[in-house]
């Protein structure tokens, strides 16, 4: 058997991750694990629970995230991982998995104004994200330029996308990277 790919989709707050993670697996023909909504599926086990910029659910999430992504791999199956992969807290967690899978890493980018624009859209029509993320904590961090977002580097095919205006280059492209396998 050849090795499944791990096609890792990151960025910060609001620049389009996990529509990016969907659309990039439902290209390539394989299963999206994404932080938010693995986060999304515990709180309903946590009745009362108040998100915040850090809380225990994004403690808990760590462990669920990337047990699940190295199960599905170890059983021979692509996947498409999604979260903000903020370089020091996520390479811990993808390094082991550099051996099982090829890698391959999309960076999301977008204009800060933008970012903005949209995190707070989505907080007015989708209560679900109010409930699970401290979006507004990192919505005024965007807003003011005070966020520190320091993006993954790993030693992998990277592609950079910027989400501000459709995406840039063209989701084709994105998928043909993404389903590479050389
Ligand atoms: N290319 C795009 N053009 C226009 N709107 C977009 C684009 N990508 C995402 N959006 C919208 O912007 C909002 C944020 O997108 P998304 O939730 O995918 O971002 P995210 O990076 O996962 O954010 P977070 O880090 O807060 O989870 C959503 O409401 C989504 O529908
Ligand atoms: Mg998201």
């Amino acid at each position: 058997m050849a090795s499944p790919s791990l096609i890792v989709v990151s960025g910060p707050p609001g620049s389009g991750k996990t529509t990016l993670a969907h659309l990039v697996a439902q290209g390539v023909g394989c299963p999206a694990i994404c932080r938010d909504e693995l986060k999304e599926g515990m709180v309903h086990a946590h009745p009362g629970f108040v998100p915040g910029p850090v809380d225990e659910l994004n403690l808990k999430t760590l462990p669920a995230f990337f047990g699940t992504v190295e199960y599905l791999l170890r059983a021979g199956i692509t996947v498409v991982a999604e979260a903000a992969f903020q370089d020091k807290l996520w390479r811990p967690g993808l390094t082991p998995l550099l051996d099982l899978a090829r890698i391959s890493l999309v960076r999301c980018l977008v204009d800060p104004d933008t970012a903005a624009e949209r995190i707070q859209r989505r907080f007015d029509e989708n209560g679900l994200r109010g409930a699970a993320h401290g979006d507004l904590a990192h919505l005024e961090e965007v807003r003011t330029r005070t966020l520190d977002f320091d993006p993954i580097t790993l030693d992998v095919p990277t592609l950079d996308v910027d989400s501000s205006d459709g995406y840039r280059p063209g989701l084709p492209e994105i998928i043909a990277f993404a389903a590479a396998r050389d």
